[in-house]
């Protein structure tokens, strides 16, 4: 290993130079990016040569698609199109009060770095488990509900998943000030979970990746859906033409094509299923003879398994060697995750090449 490995998912120039691989050989399962994407079709000229301004049809698509048709508690006042989640995660300390901040052990690190960055106070919760993470969070309100809460929801890498009407909860338990921060980055495949369906308190900040279920990361689009007075606060700090025209164009016809958003989703399952039957013999193999020592949990882009650290790294070393890119994931002194992806189901190269690179690992053990 020659560089640093990659901070997120995705980064192929990094991985290139870290594990000597070309770029274009790459099977990337080390993103939760859905591989089948939105298929993107001829733009009019105009959408690159006119200045972006929010177009209203693309305004109005994002507002039915997030919201559905009878939202009572949000209307297009209360949300802001960004480019990329991420986006507003950078800019949270800076529109909210500093107060300590309640994050999730395991989760996108990017949420417990911006507020370390900007000097808060940033305590852990327990993120792996429901019954213990509830109890967790409920004894550290009791003992100050001054603190914003950071939920992904589901989370990423661990799946773990809070109920809508829990979160409405713990948004009512907050002091004055205090936020209840719902990262549901990956929540498109199960918007019925959402918050913004029917559990909205105007204390909770809701973000939504539009590059995840779509497919489409590089389009940098994301959502923040917030009490009005906290939208302009993020609308003035993030200024005019945030979203590119391309962007606004590409999505406005995403959000509406109802048939390809359900085809998707049963797309995906299908291909969460083909990943885990390609993984799971090595799992399972690795698995002998340390009962207990595994943990693994199941979202509907990515699939983590738990690991000694050792192992994790020398698996992630093993397939990264053979162009198959992982995502290594520190989790404790003991234990890393690898975090594992989907792969196109049409990508039958891809497919072979990664049972022979798990048939060949499970040869090794087996020696
Ligand atoms: C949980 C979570 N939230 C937010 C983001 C940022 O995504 P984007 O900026 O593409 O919307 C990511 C990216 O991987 C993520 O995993």
């Amino acid at each position: 290993m020659k560089a640093q490995l990659p901070l997120h998912g995705g980064d192929l120039q990094q991985a290139s130079e870290c594990f000597d691989v070309p770029v274009e050989q790459w099977i990337d399962l080390s993103t939760g990016i859905n591989p089948e994407s939105y298929p993107v079709t001829k733009l009019d000229d105009a959408a690159f040569q006119q200045l972006p301004y929010l177009s209203l049809k693309f305004l109005q698509a994002a507002e039915s698609y997030y919201l559905g048709e009878d939202n009572v508690d949000l209307g297009v006042d209360n949300l802001l199109a960004v480019s990329g989640s991420q986006a507003v995660i950078q800019l949270l300390p800076e529109c909210l009060p500093i107060l300590p901040v309640l994050v999730p052990e395991l989760g996108y690190q990017e949420h417990r770095l911006q507020w370390q960055q900007a000097d808060a106070s940033v305590f852990n919760y327990p993120s792996t488990e429901l019954e213990t993470s509830v109890s967790f969070i409920n004894e550290s309100l009791q003992q100050n509900s001054r603190q914003h809460l950071v939920i992904i929801n589901p989370n990423n890498p661990s799946g773990l998943k809070f109920s809508p009407s829990q979160l409405k909860v713990w948004a009512k338990c907050l002091g004055e000030g205090a936020y209840l921060i719902i990262d549901e980055a990956f929540m498109d495949t199960q918007p019925d979970q959402s918050v913004l369906v029917q559990h909205f308190e105007s204390n909770m900040i809701v973000l939504r990746s539009f590059g995840k279920f779509f497919g489409l990361a590089g389009l940098r689009l994301g959502f923040v859906f917030a009490n009005k007075k906290l939208i302009q606060t993020f609308q003035k700090r993030l200024g005019l033409w945030a979203i590119n025209g391309p962007a606004q164009s590409i999505a406005t016809v995403a959000f509406q094509n109802k048939a390809w958003q359900q085809q998707a989703r049963a797309n995906i399952c299908k291909a969460a299923k083909l990943s885990q039957i390609l993984f799971n013999p090595l799992f399972s193999c690795l698995q002998q003879g340390q009962k207990n020592t595994h943990c693994v949990f199941h979202e509907a882009l990515f699939s983590s398994y738990g690991l000694p650290i050792k192992q994790a790294e020398e698996l992630n070393y093993f397939f990264a060697k053979r162009g198959i890119l992982l995502r290594l994931i520190h989790f404790n002194h003991e234990y890393a995750l690898l975090r594992i992806g989907t792969i196109n189901p049409n990508n039958k190269a891809g497919i072979r090449r990664i049972q022979e690179t798990v048939d060949l690992y499970i040869a090794q053990v087996a020696q």
